[in-house]
């Protein structure tokens, strides 16, 4: 499968490219390792300025590291710790402006700046998960990313539970 990359002006033109594009990933596989490795490789594509982006997936009662593109992370995050297991704890998506002056952030990769994460819901709203995406740059993330990563995410939870 041959995914363009094509650069945007507009990041709402951007995610809805992005999002089309999950539709061609997701029709070609039911594996959920499969979809989740080619959905981050899909978001590392597309979206310029990232240093990290990937999944922790809920088990045993916390994070454990899925599939991502960037340096090797921490492989299992308590839920409540960090931005991804304040975001698992309160299921509510967290945007870190800077990760420097935040004091519940647990460090993978010492060049990120900013982050976002999104809490991955199951249709029961229990929590399956987190996409976490880092970027060296500092408020890297605002409100059209939350917006087009929530719609990313909801859609592919709905995959994901099939
Ligand atoms: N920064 C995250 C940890 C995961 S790495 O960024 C990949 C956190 O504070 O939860």
């Amino acid at each position: 499968m041959e995914i363009p990359y094509r650069a945007f002006e507009q990041k709402a033109e951007r995610y809805a490219y992005i999002l089309a594009q999950l539709e061609r990933i997701l029709e070609e596989t039911d594996d959920r390792v499969a979809g989740l490795a080619n959905a981050s490789a899909l978001l590392w594509l597309l979206m310029p300025g990232l240093n990290w982006a990937g999944f922790y997936l809920m088990k045993e009662g916390g994070l454990s590291l899925g599939p991502f593109q960037g340096k090797p992370a921490v492989p299992w995050i308590p839920v409540g710790k960090g931005v991804c297991g304040t975001a698992a704890l309160e299921k509510m998506p967290q945007v870190v402006e800077d990760v420097h002056a935040c004091c519940n952030h647990i460090a993978c990769d010492l060049n990120s700046a900013s982050e976002i994460v999104v809490p991955l819901l199951g249709h029961g709203g229990e929590v399956l998960g987190v996409l976490d995406i880092d970027s060296p740059s500092p408020a890297h993330f605002e409100r059209e990313d939350l917006t087009g990563l929530t719609q990313f995410s909801e859609r592919l939870m709905d995959w994901y539970q099939k």
